[in-house]
């Protein structure tokens, strides 16, 4: 029997849709927060094996949710490369910045990348020995538009100005960096692969600020490259793209990059992109994370909808982002419920 994740996104439709949620070990569980203490901060937790396989079966655990997605960060890649990396509490990442070829003259490649990583792997390894059979584990990384943006900024930015001046000012460098990101993610998401992760994706939440040919350039293209060389080294590995708020540029986003399943978002409606992604294959999301706070008729309405909209064709039921620290876990199982019960 093989999982159901598997099989919707070897492009089966199936009568309830597979589903997990996106951030779905986080800070809306108490035994999240609980770990984490234990661990200390953020990328302490990240990088012990035991505690991130931990906190990754938790919602498992309390959900049976159908898949498991490691518990790392996708900012873990640039660390690794060599920049510095701390997080904020209440406002976030800290990078060092990369904004001249000294800079990025720092930066390592290649195999250097595993010294920092290798506790990743393990928590792969850990986690595909105590998974549920039925559970797909799923790892990831960062697209390198996203993460680029980050490095450049040295923080999250609400309108990714500095990596879109950089990339005005010095094309070339953005360029560079660009590249090396994308051989990086395949270096890092093939050693998951080979710990145990039976999908991959790829994170690209800033995707919606690339427009026209820029978007096909830094959001496609590196998918598409990740994507083809995943899948030459892993035959029949099944690839998840994200390139959130892409809007008309989630259009042939399958064709594009061959990626099996194309995460949606909750811009865009479940009908639109069942008409105009679907048709491409299979699709993740999309409903809106803002329900896992508000509850109530709201959410099994949207629920209910997000699953008619996607019934027709192969569908991994999922939130159209990750959720938030401020949702309440009995929102969670009336959302689990309700596509389970339908
Ligand atoms: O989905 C999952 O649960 C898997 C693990 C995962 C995390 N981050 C854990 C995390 C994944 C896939 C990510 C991706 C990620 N990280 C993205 C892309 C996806 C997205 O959400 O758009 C980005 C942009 C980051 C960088 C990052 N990490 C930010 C901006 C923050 C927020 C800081 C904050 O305080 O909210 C993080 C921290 C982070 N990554 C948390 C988790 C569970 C919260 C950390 C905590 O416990 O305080």
């Amino acid at each position: 029997m093989t999982k159901t994740i598997l099989r919707a996104l070897a492009g089966e439709t199936l009568p309830t849709p597979p589903i997990w949620m996106m951030r779905q070990a986080g800070r809306y569980l108490p035994e999240y927060r609980a770990t984490r203490a234990e661990a200390g901060d953020f990328l302490s937790l990240c990088y012990n094996s035991e505690l991130a396989a931990e906190v990754t079966l938790q919602p498992i655990r309390r959900y049976g949710f159908d898949a498991a997605i490691l518990f790392a960060d996708i900012l873990l890649l640039p660390q690794a490369l060599g920049a510095d990396l701390w997080f904020v509490t209440g406002e976030g990442p800290r990078l060092s910045t990369i904004t001249s070829q000294a800079d990025f003259d720092t930066l390592g490649r290649g195999e250097m990348i595993h010294d920092t990583l290798n506790p990743v792997y393990e928590t792969v390894r850990i986690l595909r020995r105590e998974l549920p059979p039925e559970t797909t584990l799923i790892g990831f990384a960062g697209a390198p538009w996203t993460v680029a943006t980050y490095m450049i900024a040295g923080r999250g930015t609400p309108d990714q100005g500095p990596a879109h001046a950089l990339k005005a000012e010095n094309r070339p460098l953005f360029e560079a960096l660009i590249d090396r990101l994308t051989e990086s993610t395949v270096d890092y998401l093939s050693e998951q692969v080979k710990a145990g992760a039976e999908v991959v994706k790829i994170f690209d939440s800033w995707a919606g600020s690339m427009q026209g040919d820029e978007f096909d350039r830094y959001v496609t293209e590196p998918a598409r490259i990740i994507t083809q060389e995943m899948k030459a080294r892993f035959p029949g590995l099944p690839v998840i793209a994200f390139p959130r708020q892409a809007g008309d540029k989630y259009i042939g986003f399958h064709a594009a990059t061959g990626a099996d399943c194309v995460a949606i978002d909750d811009s865009v409606t479940p009908e639109w992109a069942a008409e105009h992604v679907q048709t491409g294959g299979c699709v993740q999301g999309n409903l809106a994370s803002l329900h896992m706070v508000t509850g109530g008729r709201a959410l099994v309405d949207e629920t209910r909808r997000v699953v008619q909209a996607f019934s027709k064709g192969p569908h991994i039921f999922n939130l159209g982002h990750g959720i938030t620290p401020d949702a309440d876990p009995e929102n969670v199982q009336l959302m689990i419920d309700t596509v389970r019960g339908m």
